[in-house]
């Protein structure tokens, strides 16, 4: 099996190599994104008479990424950098391959190329392109697929029309280092795929779809995505279960059961009997179903997870040094407006002098663009007694909200 490095380049098909990055000990991504498996950032290179390049690397891989493109060709040739999506792990080092490259075309949706000029504050030349569009490469033709919101506005797909190649960057991809880098080479890789999924795309399962049912007419020999192996063998398998997992995600929006998530943290136990009754309250209402969560010792991908998953949030927290604890602030990083919007929440919590915990909880889940429903329900130290009821009260008011 032939292992890649980042001084290596791998032929694709044969007028296409991956010049791409391997980043295997990269733990978290984007600040907030478990990476266990690492990453890889995808570009490729097309021999055609006008050389083209689908792509670049994250900024500090700059000069492994532009040596690699010395091996594929003299950058004073190159014609043409496609760029599919602009988040910078994709075109961190175009403002480097520019310097090198001053006849260079970037190619672009006009989203894209106004993204581009913000980040690079140096002019280049630029076509802007649309769905549908065919760029002449002498020899070979690319074609320009409008996938937009997958997941930023300026997302396309490119398709190399001769070689049946398509570009997809961010989808279909997985954040996945493996040096063989082909996905019948890599081993299993489906929990690194499904996570992806679930974490960047899932959001716009819509578009996802959309974007599927527009690639359903091309002729595709295999997909080169922007992160992960190549899938030369099984892109179909890997289009369907994007597909499904969309389609999934749609349909337990709409589902008649509301999940409700009740995440809470609880130094001595009084948190916890409160967010139980706060669950047995929302369980009392026909169609709602709570999940408890001791949040404590959550990883950021179970909190992505859980909150992916549910219709509602109810967060619970003692008050310590008039504040919430790091674990609720964990919540916030994983919470996605854009996922989360308009999404009902309550918040409880046990608290000994002062009670900040829940105010300051109700002020970031507004921020958060969560729609807080009702005051928070607070009580000091332990619900005992009769101090119980409004916790179920204010539980099953709140689903009876939904
Ligand atoms: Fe891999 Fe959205 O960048």
């Amino acid at each position: 099996m032939i292992q890649q490095t980042n001084q290596s380049v791998m032929g694709v098909v044969p007028a296409v190599q991956w010049i791409g990055i391997l980043d295997p000990d990269l733990r978290v991504f984007d600040i907030v994104m478990e990476t266990k498996f690492g990453t890889t950032y995808n570009a490729y290179f097309i021999d055609a008479e006008k050389k083209t390049i689908i792509d670049t690397s994250k900024e500090p891989f700059k000069d492994d990424f532009l040596a690699k493109v010395r091996k594929v060709c003299h950058p004073s040739e190159l014609e043409y950098v496609v760029m599919n999506h602009t988040e910078p792990d994709h075109a961190g080092a175009l403002k480097h391959l520019l310097a090198e490259a001053p006849k260079v075309t970037v190619v672009a949706t006009g989203q894209a190329l106004a993204y581009l000029s913000e980040m690079i504050g140096i002019p280049f030349k630029s076509l802007k392109v649309k769905d549908g569009d065919v760029l002449d490469l002498g020899n070979k033709r690319l074609r320009f697929v409008g996938a937009p919101n997958l997941h930023w506005p300026d997302t396309m797909f490119t398709y190399l029309v001769e070689d049946r190649v398509l570009f997809t960057c961010d989808c279909f991809g997985a954040h996945f280092s493996h040096p063989a880098m082909m996905d019948d080479l890599v081993g299993n890789y489906d929990e690194a795929f499904d996570y992806y999924f679930h974490t960047i795309l899932q959001p716009y399962s819509r578009f996802m779809l959309k974007a599927v049912e527009k690639i359903r007419p091309l002729d595709i020999a295999l997909i080169c995505p922007g992160h992960g192996p190549v899938l030369r063998t099984c892109w179909q398998e890997r289009v369907q279960r994007s597909a499904l997992m969309a389609q999934e995600y749609l349909s337990s929006a709409e589902s008649s059961v509301r999940r409700v998530l009740v995440a809470y943290v609880s130094a001595y136990g009084y948190t916890r009997e409160m967010a139980e009754l706060v669950a047995s309250g929302i369980n009392s209402v026909p169609g709602t179903s709570a999940e408890l969560m001791d949040i404590e010792h959550a990883s950021l991908g179970e909190l992505e997870a859980a909150l992916t998953r549910t219709s509602a949030l109810v967060v619970g927290s003692p008050t310590i040094n008039q504040n919430t604890l790091l674990p609720v602030y964990k919540l916030f990083a994983a919470c996605n407006p854009i996922r989360d919007r308009s999404k009902k929440a309550m918040i409880f919590g046990s608290y000994g002098w002062s009670g900040e915990a829940t105010d300051i909880i109700e002020a970031n889940l507004r921020v958060l663009k969560w729609e807080v429903t009702s005051g928070p329900v607070r009580d000091k130290f332990r619900p005992v007694g009769d101090k119980g009821a409004p916790f179920v009260a204010a539980g099953k008011a709140f689903a009876t909200g939904l």
